[in-house]
């Protein structure tokens, strides 16, 4: 989703912002821009449509004034109004002196449009973010400081933002942040700004992030103040090693990430195993003994979640409870409950503001694939789930780390807490060790069965996924990939549920995906739609179109069918022609609410 860049540099700002702003592609993007201050005082703007190298192509074209060292950088993903060249960052004021870029949302963006347009301010996109532009214009012909005039405006705004403005006449470049992420970071190259530090990792060392309310200069000395009073600068942290990573030109990311898990499963369970069967993984979190667990996620992290949630309750009989991130205000949560908030990013913006909604006092443990993440600072505890970098939107290989370190972690904390023995830990911990292996079955069984079942299926419409018990949310997990990535329409139930609505749906041909983990009603429920005519794709035991091998005890439920499901989502979208690294419409970090 939307990333942010800034530099103050000796020499010429487009290579680090572009630089930058390749390393935030990731994320998914539909539009991006850079500004950057030329040697008359004025502001080069080059914003495309295209992919973030065609700045490249634009700042080469340039054929004005010199341009300096001084700029800021955007990739948009849209929010208020479509994708076009007006609506990418950075946005300009009515004189073209202030540049504007921002991540997150405006919520009072159209009463302050309303009001700036009654003024005479005359905007030029569609876009909340610009009323920004205007405010700051406003405020710096009466204040004639820039510090303030984006203080004083910051204190008009609600909503969320991390905003720079970059003013082109002075030179001046102010950042403002709240509820919504933002760095800078100094360093014998410059000064740098942005969203996420792996923009700007290859020329610092440290960097200190902007509190909700801050608003910084961003000079050589870094004038920072809270609630528009001076302050100190909080102190720096080191940055992580850089990620290995960019889209570059490579297309076929998320056939590599699902072909990787069995590696990387391997790794994981070799990291916490035995941390697993003696209880060390929970208590080494220092966490207070919890009575009941309240998992909070979005999307694949949420399916995790489930996963991990009722592997509680079925190995331990401890309560456990889902909410889903974005409806958690309000939620009641009880004395004794330990929040376990799941994010591979650890910059879902639901998932954030669930966090900071909740009570003070209750633990929250994130599980997160990016410990330097800002769900990893807020938090009380942090567990990785080591997944490595994944580049295609589609959450695989990082869903199966997080079931596998979620599972762990509920396996270590039921040792902890004496509700099973170390010896009943270990049998679970050796039946996770065999998941490598499992895996490698499931995805060739699939391989072989794939290229038949694909063209059975490409002309129809919409799926149905069906399990139950552990099996749903791996049925939820199966139709969310496959709606994600080939745009048609997939539902998930427990098939008990299927008498109860979603057999209206099923008629000759209907693809109806089974994850057949063993359970004998199944039978009914196959019985049931074949009976109408539908199509059975089942996934899992013995017999099955797909045959998975099955797990003697199964601590995760049946973890190896996702393997299926996951391929079939992505041999359907390739067949079909769409990229199943970008689906449309969707980005990998998802940070407005
Ligand atoms: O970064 P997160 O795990 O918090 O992301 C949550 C969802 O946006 C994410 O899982 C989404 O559903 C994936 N694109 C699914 O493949």
């Amino acid at each position: 989703m939307c990333g942010i860049i800034g530099c103050r540099t000796t020499t010429a700002a487009p290579g680090y912002l572009i630089t930058g702003l390749k390393l935030l592609e990731y994320r998914g993007y539909d539009s991006a821009g850079i500004a950057v201050s030329a040697a008359d005082g004025s502001t080069a703007l080059f914003r495309t449509t295209e992919r973030v190298d065609a700045l490249n192509g634009l700042v080469r074209a340039w054929d004005g004034p010199a341009l300096g060292g001084i700029g800021i950088g955007h990739t948009r993903w849209a929010t208020h109004g479509g994708v076009c060249v007006t609506n990418a960052h950075p946005h300009q004021d009515c004189d073209r002196r202030l540049s504007v870029v921002h991540n997150g949302i405006l919520d009072n963006a159209g009463p302050l449009r309303a009001e700036l347009e009654g003024a005479g301010h005359s905007f030029a996109s569609e876009v909340d973010s610009e009323v920004i532009c205007h405010l700051v214009e406003d405020r710096l012909k009466v204040t004639r400081d820039l510090l303030t005039a984006v203080s004083q405006s910051a204190e008009q705004l609600t909503g969320s933002w991390a905003v720079v403005v970059l003013d082109g006449l002075t030179g001046r470049m102010v950042a403002a942040a709240h509820r919504s992420p933002l760095l800078v970071a100094r360093s014998a190259e410059g000064t740098f700004l942005a969203s996420d530090i792996s923009a700007i990792s290859d020329w610092v060392e440290e960097y200190r992030i902007l509190g909700d309310g801050d608003v910084v200069e961003v000079s050589e000395d870094l004038a920072w103040t809270r609630a528009g009073i001076p302050s100190l600068a909080p102190p720096p942290i080191m940055r992580p090693p850089r990620a290995s990573f960019s889209l570059l030109d490579q297309d076929d990311h998320m056939n590599s990430e699902i072909d990787e898990q069995p590696e990387a499963a391997a790794r994981v369970i070799e990291g916490i195993g035995r941390s697993v069967a003696d209880g060390t993984l929970w208590t080494g979190l220092g966490l207070p003994p919890f009575q009941r667990l309240r998992v909070i996620g979005c999307g694949t992290s949420l399916n995790a979640g489930a996963i991990i949630g009722a592997g509680l309750s079925r190995l331990g009989g401890q309560a456990h409870s889902m909410v889903v991130a974005s409806e958690a205000a309000g939620t009641v949560i009880e004395p004794g409950t330990l929040t376990l908030a799941i994010s591979q990013s650890g910059e879902t913006a639901d998932v954030l503001r669930a966090i900071d909604e909740g009570p003070e006092d209750a633990p929250v443990l994130a599980l997160v694939n990016n410990v330097h993440s800002t769900l990893a600072r807020k938090v009380d505890a942090v567990l990785s789930c080591s997944a490595g970098p994944e580049i295609g939107v589609a959450a695989t290989k990082t869903f199966v780390c997080q079931v596998l370190v979620g599972t762990g972690l509920v396996i270590a904390s039921l040792v902890a807490s004496g509700r099973i023995t170390r010896h009943d830990a270990r049998s679970l911990v050796d039946d996770l060790y065999g998941i490598p292996e499992r895996f490698a079955a499931a995805a060739l069984a699939a391989h072989r069965e794939l290229p038949g079942l694909v063209e059975e299926v490409r002309h129809a419409s919409g799926f149905l996924f069906l399990g139950r018990g552990a099996a749903v949310p791996y049925a939820a997990e199966g139709a969310l990939k496959l709606k994600e990535l080939t745009y048609r329409w997939a539902e998930a139930y427990p098939a008990g549920e299927l008498k109860h609505g979603p057999l209206a749906l099923v008629e000759t041909g209907t693809p109806v995906v089974i994850v057949d983990d063993g359970d004998p009603r199944l039978a009914g429920n196959i019985s049931e739609v074949r009976a109408r005519g539908g199509l059975i794709l089942s996934v899992g035991r013995p017999g099955s179109r797909i045959e998975t091998p099955l797990s003697a005890l199964a601590p995760c439920g049946p973890l190896e069918a996702v393997v299926p499901l996951q391929l079939l989502a992505l041999r359907l979208a390739v067949d079909l022609g769409f990229d199943a690294d970008k689906p449309r419409n969707l980005a990998k970090s998802v940070t407005v609410d």
